[in-house]
């Protein structure tokens, strides 16, 4: 059987650059392929509750610079409700669907991975500001959030130095510290902590003295919300779970903050920047990001090609087989948070 209408889902937390891609998929989708595309909205709910919309040109116009999602998102995990997986296939029969493309992080395309499986065509397309996910060197998404952070970081830099303060910075990074390491490079932090490298507030503390000892008056640091203490123990917002396990994160920051003032008797205030990394318009790294994507997710639909997520590997777009994607988080590059401890202190 030929593909000829497709389904497209934007699942998990939304990203700057998820419109790029969905006016990718429907450009090239509708002309040249002759396709009827068709947007599932917020994500796996979409899929378990028939919410859906078709997507023509005029939908997508105007689209590439804004940021979220126009098709909604949800974190919805079909895989974690009774018979799950067997109404997503029974609604892709009632909307006519022959194939999907989710777009999403280790959530989104794990499931998508499931469904690939028990025999649904599939095609993934890699989003998260986290830029954990396996198979591919970037994801979008990130690039729009480092730049935030980096401009927060300057920002912040001119009033710690004005008020003689140490100053921390806590950024979104849950299972990975992509975003801590790229950022705190960018923005020349004093500090940079991250999950991958549990750490000491003793040895935060230490670093800040020697650092003021050698006459600095200010300083900053930027922390992961995922980092862990010593212990292996991480700061949580609320132990509630969402339908993937993940607990709520966030508190790293304020519980870093106030044993620095208490420890070194440096006056220390503390950002969060949270949901403003992953908002507004993306940055034309992730829109021609975002582009390729689209393109290459269509061109796989078109092909035939099911079962693999596209991917950035080094300059080339290229496609991967999907479950290779989800076997595991993409850690930090311990050597760039080398580069990063060059400038610690
Ligand atoms: O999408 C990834 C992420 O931004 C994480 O960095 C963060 O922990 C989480 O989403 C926040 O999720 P929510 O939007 O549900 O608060």
């Amino acid at each position: 059987m030929s593909v000829k209408r497709v389904g497209v889902l934007t699942g998990g937390g939304d990203c700057p650059g998820l419109n790029a891609v969905i006016r990718a998929i429907v450009r090239k989708g509708i002309d040249p392929y002759g396709l009827d595309i068709i947007g599932i909205l917020e994500g796996w709910k979409g899929m378990m509750e028939g919410l859906y919309r078709p997507l023509d040109m005029k939908e997508v116009s105007g689209i590439l610079p804004k940021g979220g999602t126009i098709l909604s998102t949800s974190r919805t995990n079909p895989y974690n409700i009774e018979g799950g997986a067997r109404t997503v296939k029974d609604n892709m029969g009632r909307m006519e669907l022959d194939a999907l493309i989710a777009i999403g992080g280790d959530d989104t395309i794990g499931v998508a991975a499931k469904l690939h499986e028990d025999g649904v065509k599939v095609v993934g397309v890699p989003k998260t500001i986290d830029n954990d996910l396996e198979g591919t060197d970037q994801t979008f998404g990130f690039d729009t959030a480092i730049n935030i952070v980096m401009e927060a970081v300057d920002r912040l830099h001119t009033t710690a130095e004005s008020h003689n303060r140490v100053m921390v910075c806590e950024v979104m990074g849950r299972h990975a510290g992509w975003i801590a390491v790229e950022s705190g490079i960018a923005g020349g932090a004093d500090v940079v902590l991250i999950p991958e490298e549990p750490f000491t507030i003793e040895a935060v503390c230490d670093t800040l003295r020697k650092r003021h000892e050698r006459g600095k008056t200010f300083s900053i640091i930027v922390v992961a919300e995922g980092a862990k203490l010593a212990d292996d123990s991480m700061v949580l917002k609320s132990e509630e779970r969402d339908a993937f396990g993940h607990v709520r994160l966030g508190g790293i920051g304020n519980v870093l903050g106030e044993q620095i003032e208490k420890q070194t008797g440096f006056e220390t205030r503390v950002t969060v920047l949270g949901h403003i990394q992953r908002g507004g318009s993306p940055t034309a790294f992730d829109r021609v990001l975002g582009t390729r994507f689209g393109i290459a997710a269509i061109d796989c639909v078109a092909q035939g090609e099911f079962g693999k997520m596209v991917a950035l590997r080094g300059t080339e777009i290229v496609s991967v087989d999907i479950k290779d994607a989800v076997s595991k988080n993409r850690t930090v590059d311990m050597g760039l948070y080398d580069i990063a401890k060059v400038f610690f202190g």
